[in-house]
């Protein structure tokens, strides 16, 4: 099969991403490598490592990467992000959260340090040119930005770029006050590929006839898409200003009635700014037809919270996976191949194919 993907630079002329995307073994495995392996992933926030040396292994995206990671937050308070296995012969090395300064293998007794610098191998006196440079653990890029982390994989882009912006945009929110709210967070599993999840999120066209009730406090005609490099940011005007974001005078949006800035980075993270506070979308495939979706809630001001545009969001939820099963069940005929864009209303979902093809074609 021709695996090429070709997604043009015009949305008007442009055709979307054809069917065998989102059904295709082999297309699957490459977005692996091509695109998981080549961004940065959301991986939560600094909580879960709050005390020094402490040291926590996570499995990022199981059943899909399945790439075994250790953070670890040293005395001097600096978090690191290694690889869990070892260099000798590739044992996993921590299997549960510990407070410890040094990682033993439990093999055969291979030692690194709390940076993952190699220390120490019993009976290796006689093995020549040892330790090189790759005996130490692999050191992944990372960020942490407002206390969230993220992990680079080889990214292909960087992360404080995107980061940055988003904070030119957003920063009147007092978000260094953020705090995890477990209340609001929740996994939910759905049948469907991972992007046709995001293509329904990349674009309010369908709010009207799949979010009857969002649809009552939103401002359908001044929906707004706005594109940058490797994320985009779409706006939910309210019609009720007092369920709106208080935006100061210096800032190019005041006098607006926000009441949402849903942002999107590249591939799956969607970061949606609420008067209350953020909620994180991280959608994780398992397999080409069902994904993982993470609901993670950060809270600043919880007076602001179930009003307006982010009222019943386990309702737009329940309303968006239904529908997006709908697509999963369509796109498996033998007679749906690709379809055209609206240049108006989906110009987010056309950022998201172009770029998918882009990284895709990448040598
Ligand atoms: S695999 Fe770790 S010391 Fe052998
Ligand atoms: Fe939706």
């Amino acid at each position: 099969m021709n695996n090429k993907i070709h997604v043009d630079n015009d949305i008007r002329i442009a055709e979307t991403l054809p069917a065998k995307f989102y059904k295709n073994q082999e297309i699957f495995e490459i977005v692996k490598e091509k695109i998981f392996l080549r961004c940065w992933h959301w991986i939560g926030d600094e909580s879960m490592i709050s005390e020094k040396n402490l040291t926590l292994p996570i499995n990022l995206y199981p059943e899909f990467l399945d790439e075994p990671i250790v953070i670890i937050r040293d005395e001097k308070n600096d978090i690191s992000f290694l690889s869990n296995v070892c260099t000798h012969r590739g044992n996993i090395l921590v299997k549960e959260k510990c407070i410890s300064k040094k990682i033993t293998c439990s093999y055969h007794g291979r030692r690194f340090n709390n940076k993952g610098v190699f220390e120490f191998m019993p009976e290796f006196n006689e093995t020549k040119n040892f330790p090189r440079e790759c005996e130490n653990l692999y050191k992944f890029p990372s960020y942490s930005w407002k206390k969230l982390l993220f992990l680079g994989l080889n990214p292909g882009f960087k992360i404080e770029n995107v980061l940055n912006k988003i904070e030119n945009r957003i920063g009147f929110l007092p978000l260094n006050y953020i705090k995890p709210d477990l209340k609001l967070s929740k996994d939910y599993y759905i049948d469907a590929n991972w992007a046709l999840y995001c293509d329904n999120y990349l674009e309010g066209f369908h709010v009207p006839f799949v979010h009857k009730d969002l649809n009552e406090v939103l401002d359908y005609k001044n929906y707004q898409t706005e594109i940058d490099d490797f994320f985009n940011l779409q706006i939910g005007y309210g019609k009720n200003k007092s369920e709106c974001f208080e935006i100061p005078k210096s800032h190019k949006d005041f006098g607006k009635n926000i009441a949402a800035y849903y942002y999107w980075i590249f591939p799956n993270l969607m970061l949606n700014f609420y008067p209350w506070g953020i909620s994180i979308n991280l959608v994780c495939p398992l397999s080409k037809s069902k994904s993982k979706i993470l609901f993670r809630s950060y809270v600043f001001n919880e007076s602001k919270l179930n009003l307006g545009a982010s009222g019943d969001l386990d309702k737009v939820e329940i309303e968006d996976e239904e529908i997006v099963q709908n697509v999963q069940k369509g796109i498996k005929s033998s007679f749906y191949s690709t379809g055209r864009f609206s240049p108006s209303m989906e110009k987010g979902v056309h950022h998201f194919h172009l770029l998918i093809s882009k990284f895709l074609n990448n040598k």
